[in-house]
C-alpha cells in the first residue's frame, strides 16, 4: 500500500457525527487534500456545518498520525483556497523521513482501537495524570479541555444534556434525521450508526448523561451492560476561543487528539453532542460552564470492563471516498 492510501485508510477510522464519514480525499503527487462532503452534512441537526467540520477535523489529524508513522513530517494548511469553502485542508510532507517515536507509534496504534463508549463506568479513576496529558493534547490543537467539577456544575452540564435529548426527540424532523444514519440489523451499509454499537436500551449514569436513543423502540442494539458502571467518568468540555470554521476543524482535530491518547492510555469516552446542536442549550453552556469560550464536544472519560467489547462501527471503503 502506499503512503496516500495508507494514510487515507487510517483517516476514515476517525469519529464523525451518526458516522455520516462526511469527507473525501484529493490526492497530489506529495500532498492529500481533506474534503468535506457537503452531501453528507446533517441539514436539520447541523445547519453551519460546524459538527460536520469537526467531524473533518478529525479525519484531518488522523491522517498526519498516519504520515507520522511512516515517518513523514505532514504539514496542513487549512483552507487553502478561499474561492473553494469544501476543501478543508491540504496535507503536504517533506522529503525526508524522521522515524516515529513510541509515543507517536501509540497513537497511531490508537486509531483502529478507539471507538465510542455509550454508557456509563466503573468506579475505577482516571489513570494519573491523564486530564492533565489530554489538556496537553486540546491545546496542541489550539482548543480547550476544561474539566467539570462534581457538583451544581457537572449537574447542571447532565440537565443541558437531558433537556437537549429531550428536545430533540420531541422534533419530528429531528428524530425522522437520526432514524435515517440508524442503521438496520444486517444492513450492508458502511456508514451510520450499527447496532452494535449501541446499548437497546439508552444507558443512565448518576447524574445522568443520557445517550442517544438510537433504537427509539425497534428492538436493536446490545444486551444492557452489567449492572455497576453507573458513573459518569471525568465529565470535560472541548471548547476553542472562536466559532468560525477554522475553530471547528481545530476542535475536531484535538477531539481525535484526545480521543487517541486516552485510548492509548486504556481509557474510554463517550460522546454527547446534543445540547450543543441547540442554540439556546449551547449558549447556556458557554456562558455558565465553558467561561464564554465556545463548547464543541461534551467528552465523558472514564475506565470501563467493556473496553474492546462495542466495536461494531462500520466504514466505508477506500474507493467511495478517494477522489
Ligand atoms: C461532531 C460529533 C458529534 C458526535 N455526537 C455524538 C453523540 O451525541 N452521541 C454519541 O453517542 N456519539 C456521538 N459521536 C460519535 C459518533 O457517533 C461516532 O464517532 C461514529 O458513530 C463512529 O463510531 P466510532 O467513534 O466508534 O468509530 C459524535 C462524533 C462527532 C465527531
Amino acid at each position: 500500500m502506499d503512503t496516500i492510501q495508507f494514510a487515507v485508510a487510517a483517516a476514515v477510522h476517525a469519529p464523525s457525527v451518526h458516522n455520516t464519514q462526511p469527507w473525501r480525499f484529493g490526492v497530489g503527487e506529495r500532498h492529500i487534500d481533506v474534503f468535506a462532503d457537503a452531501g453528507r452534512r446533517l441539514r436539520v441537526a447541523d445547519p453551519d456545518g460546524r459538527e460536520l467540520m469537526i467531524s473533518c477535523g478529525a479525519a484531518l489529524f488522523t491522517l498526519r498520525v498516519a504520515l507520522r508513522y511512516l515517518g513523514w513530517l505532514p504539514h496542513a494548511r487549512l483552507f487553502p483556497d478561499s474561492s473553494r469553502p469544501a476543501l478543508v485542508a491540504r496535507v503536504s510532507w517533506d522529503e525526508d523521513r524522521i522515524a516515529a517515536d513510541p509515543y507517536e507509534r501509540e497513537m497511531y496504534a490508537a486509531v483502529t482501537a478507539r471507538h465510542t463508549h455509550r454508557g456509563g463506568f466503573g468506579a475505577a479513576p482516571l489513570p494519573a495524570g491523564t486530564i492533565a496529558a489530554l489538556r496537553e493534547e486540546a491545546a496542541r490543537e489550539g482548543a480547550m479541555l476544561r474539566l467539570v467539577a462534581a457538583g451544581d456544575q457537572r449537574d447542571a452540564l447532565a440537565a443541558a444534556v437531558q433537556a437537549g435529548e429531550h428536545a430533540l426527540r420531541l422534533d419530528g424532523n429531528r428524530a425522522a434525521e437520526l432514524a435515517d444514519w440508524v442503521v438496520a440489523p444486517d444492513s450492508p451499509r458502511r456508514d451510520g450508526i450499527p447496532p452494535a454499537a449501541y446499548p437497546a436500551e439508552p444507558a443512565h449514569t448518576e447524574p445522568d448523561f443520557p445517550g442517544r436513543d438510537f433504537a427509539a423502540g425497534k428492538g436493536w442494539g446490545l444486551a444492557a451492560p452489567a449492572a455497576g458502571e453507573r458513573s459518569p467518568g471525568a465529565v470535560c468540555l472541548l471548547a476553542t476561543s472562536a466559532n468560525e470554521p477554522a475553530d471547528w476543524v481545530a476542535a475536531g482535530q484535538a477531539l481525535q487528539r484526545v480521543l487517541l491518547r486516552a485510548a492509548a492510555c486504556g481509557v474510554a469516552a463517550a460522546l454527547h453532542s446534543q445540547p450543543l446542536e441547540l442554540p439556546q442549550l449551547r449558549d447556556f453552556i458557554r456562558v455558565q460552564l465553558a467561561a464564554r469560550a465556545h463548547p464543541q464536544m461534551i467528552i465523558r472519560l472514564g475506565v470501563t470492563g467493556q473496553a474492546g467489547a462495542d466495536t461494531g462501527s462500520v466504514r466505508r471503503p477506500l474507493g467511495e471516498v478517494l477522489l
